[in-house]
């Protein structure tokens, strides 16, 4: 299905100055919530292996997994922007990635597919655009390679490190990528990165000026079995499920969220 948000329109609002809304997605129910109060992209991301399959990580979610999830929320967005993210070993070679995210885009109606990596994926990303499928890369805490790191832990706090990131991030933009997600590093990397950059960059523990925030849905619900200290709660205080992501929305677009206590320096 194809959306009335694009990606000519997303990359209008990083020069426009205004703020992208993300949040996870898993199923109809909540994707139709989303969309209704005004989030730009519906992110069916690989952390269901998580908060809906009570994993520790990411790395056991399937192809499968994402196709049906994927297939879910493209069928209640009407607005939104589908991104799905490609699962752990899923895009290991450039002909694989084609094939699995033909998946998605086919099975899946998945309208932009997410995978982790910088300099490293530029080939792959610029195979998948070559074949006419948009990409948006992942830098900064890669969650599959949470085995590497030792845990879920900020990157880029080190010199070598934050130059790493910033290559990747403009290798998968020279690469055709149309959008880049900055999870966990300092707020002032993120924000230099931005500036480099003229995609736009989604945040999650980056700072607040990324062009746009994601969150997991179910930390800004609440219900999540660990939530991160960059998410907030956005259901205490709200009526109920809509009036929170409503909220989430609104903070978002006014430069509220994330605070200070939800960056790291
Ligand atoms: O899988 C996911 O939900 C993600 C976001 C946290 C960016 O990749």
């Amino acid at each position: 299905m194809t959306n009335n948000i694009t990606i000519a329109r997303l990359r209008g609002m990083k020069q426009a100055g205004e703020k992208i809304v993300s949040l996870t997605a898993y199923d109809a129910g909540f994707a139709g919530i989303l969309d209704a109060a005004g989030v730009e992209i519906a992110l069916v991301g690989d952390s269901l292996g998580m908060v809906l399959q009570g994993g520790e990580d990411t790395l056991s979610v399937s192809m499968e997994d994402m196709v049906y999830h994927s297939r879910m929320v493209s069928g209640a967005c009407r607005r939104a922007l589908v991104v799905v993210d490609m699962p752990y070993r899923s895009y290991e070679t450039p002909a694989a990635a084609c094939e699995n995210a033909r998946r998605l885009v086919e099975q899946g109606k998945a309208e932009v597919v997410k995978l982790e990596g910088g300099e490293e994926q530029a080939q792959t990303v610029a195979a998948l655009v070559h074949r006419g499928i948009p990409v948006c890369g992942h830098v900064g805490m890669q969650p599959q390679s949470v085995k590497e790191y030792g845990g879920f832990k900020v990157q880029g706090r080190e010199k070598k490190q934050a130059e790493r990131i910033m290559a990747g991030a403009c290798a998968l933009e020279a690469a055709g990528a149309c959008m880049v997600v900055l999870e966990c590093i300092p707020a002032g990397l993120a924000e230099r990165i931005t500036m480099e950059l003229t995609i736009p960059t989604i945040g999650i523990g980056a700072g607040v000026n990324c062009d746009g925030q994601v969150l997991v849905l179910y930390d800004v619900l609440g219900i999540s079995p660990r939530s991160p200290h960059l998410a907030k709660n956005f259901l205490e205080g709200a009526e109920n499920i809509p009036a929170a992501v409503q909220e989430y929305v609104r903070a978002v677009k006014a430069g509220e969220f994330p605070g200070p206590e939800h960056s790291f320096k």
